[in-house]
């Protein structure tokens, strides 16, 4: 039986992205270990509905430098602009994983730009920094 909490995420979360989220697990290439985390190639990407976004809460590419994280990006913002879902993340850098370099907020920033995130400035209120609204809305 699903929890009261569950049931809650379910009935608040719009059907766009509940099907946005569906197509993404459709990518997934390593088995899940956690409903909101997925494995795509080398990268790992986490994703949360909130409210009227899809937040992307981690994105870490373990091959990094090699074109994976960006083939990734480009699925997700594709996916998101199929199902008419806004995008919305604050690119701030993780914490260095061992063997793996750090990426500096001007990097992210140019990274998360090149897919069309933009800075919020209140386009929505309370949300992320940076957000990339549905290129093409379902
Ligand atoms: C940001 C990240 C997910 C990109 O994935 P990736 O597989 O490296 O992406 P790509 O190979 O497509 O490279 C895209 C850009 O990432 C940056 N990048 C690439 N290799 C990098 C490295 N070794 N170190 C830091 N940044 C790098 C560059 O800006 C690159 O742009 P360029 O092609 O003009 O050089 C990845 O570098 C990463 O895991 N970083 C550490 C975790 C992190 O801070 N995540 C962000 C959370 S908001």
């Amino acid at each position: 039986m699903q929890s009261f909490r569950q049931f809650l995420t379910e009935v608040t979360t719009p059907s766009s992205s509940r099907a946005f989220l569906r197509a993404v697990r459709s990518h997934t290439t390593k088995p899940i270990v956690h409903p909101s985390i997925f494995q795509i190639k080398n990268v790992t990407v986490s994703l949360g509905a909130i409210g009227e976004y899809v937040g992307i809460m981690v994105l870490r590419s373990s091959t990094q430098g090699q074109g994976e994280g960006t083939q990734v990006m480009r699925l997700l913002c594709d996916l998101a602009d199929e199902h008419g879902v806004t995008l919305g993340l604050d690119p701030v850098p993780l914490k260095r994983h061992p063997g793996q370099q750090r990426t500096t907020t001007t990097q992210l920033k140019t990274f998360y730009g090149r897919f069309g995130f933009v800075r919020n400035r209140g386009i929505l209120p309370d949300g992320p920094s940076f957000i990339r609204l549905a290129q093409r809305v379902a």
